[in-house]
């Protein structure tokens, strides 16, 4: 999946045309993109042909420009042309006075006297309609930065002739400098379309307004939402990898409406693993919170727990800022290694490896044998590729707590990245073994079989891990073992049930962002956009970082880009007679 998501993002701009005709299956999408490169190369615009002749005439009346065919302005020196004086001409007259006046301009231009050619150009337009003098003055403003005069011109360049590529890039960079982002992309798609999608020349100009187009709509419309918990699968395999709570969970045994209560039954909710449970537990810790910031005589230690919690809930929302607040709160009442331990991940998130490694080590300052620090700490070595320090952590972390699965599920996949597949499989048996019922373990060894081109295995790891997780109470892994079956039946093209899965996947987490921007992805290619903006709509509101936002947002917009083509009658015919040609869909 990541492999084609890669793919995806790689080739945004043969995606945008892709769906618009024709291609009704993934495998006949990723042909066509592979065509493309041996297209026939599409001929040059017709506006060429007449450019050379346009040159050989000019050469001629060269010299009776220079004896100015028109009248002159004797204290400007400039031309002095008034329609009046234009109407009196033949069009034979015209032709010759506007190739004249534009040719001078032409000098002008060379020289940088961009006013002056800008009044020249504005002569010829007079004595004749032409876009070649059109996109000539657009040239001049673009260089004096009117943007808005270069899409007034080239626009008008464009009505003549549709397929004028240079009109279409200088109106893209006025639009991206004007900020009109999905004006400049439509442009830029176009040329794309009238080069015959062979020519990948303006892919990074169109990835890099894609971008400042999605940061701005992320700015605009996501960045400001209510910060959320994120999918259960999320937060339980965060809380799943901490070593429980050392005090009594028994609720009857604390007075009701006390912080101490609310705090047992916050925890309570968590071990529940179930996302109805999770959103009660984030009430409960606020509820214990604000039972404890009024009890004077309120055990320290239960207290610290409840904002240790509250820190963690805040984290997960991505809300660091009062989650450092309530961690800060939490290690002044009770100092706990894991108050530390999230504060470093924290860090980390923002990149401060200096402040998360101090963390840890104040964790392991107040108790060097506390599990939850050696896992999480092996889990910073493993994302910055350090294997050795993070396999060290690893097997501290599961010798300190044999309960926790991602200690085992992360060692196989060391082992793996390390080159040892038979070490890995012994390490996944053993996982296997001791936790026979986790999804998490069939699930993991199936991505590593499906890395290792293993797909039969693979998917039936999948498979098992999806029963398991069926047959569990508690959410656990929720849909993904259904996300990752989706990219066998993706890889086999077989797209019915691909969709299915995917379907099931988003009914099954209603949080799931990764589901629902993979399901938008397939059903582009089955052009379904409307469907698809839609998800992808959903995921963007639903994912957790920037990044992951800003992706989802490029692929709403690329969606919307290609219902803006289909809409266009030349773009679309285009499009239909380049994928005709590249044998993707039948002949007419
Ligand atoms: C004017 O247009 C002609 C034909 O497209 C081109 O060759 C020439 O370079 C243009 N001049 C300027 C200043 O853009
Ligand atoms: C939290 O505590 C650290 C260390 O004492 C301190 O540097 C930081 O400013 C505190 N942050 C907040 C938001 O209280
Ligand atoms: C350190 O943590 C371990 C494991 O949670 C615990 O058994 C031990 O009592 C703790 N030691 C101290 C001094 O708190
Ligand atoms: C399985 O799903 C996870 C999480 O969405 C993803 O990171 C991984 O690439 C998937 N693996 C495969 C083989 O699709």
């Amino acid at each position: 999946m990541s492999d084609f998501s890669r793919f995806v993002s790689q080739h945004k701009a043969a995606l945008i045309v892709s769906a618009v005709v024709g291609v009704t299956t993934v495998a006949g999408t990723v042909y066509y993109l592979n065509q493309q490169k041996q297209l026939p190369p599409t001929p040059p615009p017709s506006s060429k042909k007449s450019k050379n002749k346009r040159k050989k005439q000019n050469k001629k009346k060269k010299a009776e420009a220079k004896a100015t065919l028109y009248p002159v302005d004797p204290q400007t020196g400039l031309p002095k042309i008034t329609d009046e004086i234009v109407n009196t001409l033949s069009d034979e007259e015209k032709s010759s006075w506007a190739l004249s006046l534009k040719e001078s301009g032409n000098e002008y231009f060379k020289k940088k006297d961009f006013e002056t050619a800008i009044a020249y150009y504005t002569n010829a337009l007079q004595c004749r309609i032409d876009p070649v003098f059109y996109a000539n003055r657009s040239a001049c403003y673009a260089a004096l930065d009117k943007d808005d005069k270069v899409v007034e011109d080239t626009t008008e360049a464009l009505k003549i002739n549709p397929s004028y590529n240079k009109c279409l890039l200088r109106r893209a960079h006025a639009y991206e400098n004007m900020e009109k982002y999905p004006d400049a992309m439509f442009d830029l798609t176009a040329l794309t379309i009238h080069g015959g999608m062979s020519d990948h020349s303006n892919e990074v100009m169109l990835e890099r307004v894609l971008k400042k187009h999605s940061l701005r709509i992320d700015q605009e419309e996501y960045s400001n939402l209510p910060k959320e918990l994120p999918s259960a699968s999320s937060l339980s395999s965060f809380f799943g990898a901490f070593a429980p709570p050392d005090i009594d969970l028994d609720e009857s045994k604390y007075e009701e409406s006390t912080g101490a209560r609310f705090l047992v039954q916050g925890l309570n909710k968590v071990d529940l693993d179930t996302p109805e449970a999770y959103d009660e537990a984030d009430v409960l810790f606020n509820q214990a919170i604000s039972k404890f910031e009024s009890d004077v005589d309120a055990d320290k230690k239960m207290a610290a727990l409840a904002y240790e919690y509250k820190g963690a809930f805040d984290f997960l929302k991505t809300d660091s800022e009062n989650g450092v607040i309530a961690l800060n709160k939490s290690l002044e009442l009770s100092p706990r290694p894991r108050a530390h331990v999230i504060l470093g991940l924290i860090r980390a998130d923002k990149s401060d490896a200096k402040g998360a490694n101090e963390e840890f080590e104040a964790a392991v300052k107040l108790n060097d044998s506390d599990p939850d620090i050696y896992y999480h700490f092996g889990q910073m070595f493993y994302l910055v590729g350090d294997l050795a320090s993070a396999q060290s952590n690893f097997e501290k972390a599961k010798k300190l707590n044999p309960n926790n699965v991602y200690a085992y599920i992360q060692l196989a996949c060391i082992a793996y990245r390390q080159g040892d597949a038979a070490a890995c499989d012994e390490l996944f048996k053993e996982a296997k073994l001791k936790f026979p019922t986790s999804p998490e373990v069939p699930n993991y060894y199936g991505e590593i079989l499906f890395d290792r081109q293993n797909f039969q295995g693979a998917e039936r790891q999948f498979d098992t891990a999806a029963r398991l997780q069926q047959a569990l109470p508690t959410f656990n892994i929720g849909c993904l073992p259904l996300i990752n079956k989706s990219a066998i039946y993706q890889r086999e093209g077989n797209v019915d049930k691909c969709v299915e899965t995917l379907e099931a996947a988003c009914e099954l987490d209603s949080k799931s962002d990764v589901a629902r921007s993979t399901l938008g992805q397939i059903y582009l290619q089955l052009q379904k956009v409307d469907e698809a903006i839609k998800l992808f709509e959903e995921a963007c509101k639903l994912s957790r970082s920037v990044e992951e936002r800003t992706q989802c947002i490029s692929l709403m917009e690329a969606s919307k880009m290609q219902l803006k083509i289909r809409e266009d009658p030349i773009l679309s015919q285009k499009v239909e007679e380049i994928l005709r040609q590249a044998g993707v869909v039948p002949q007419a």
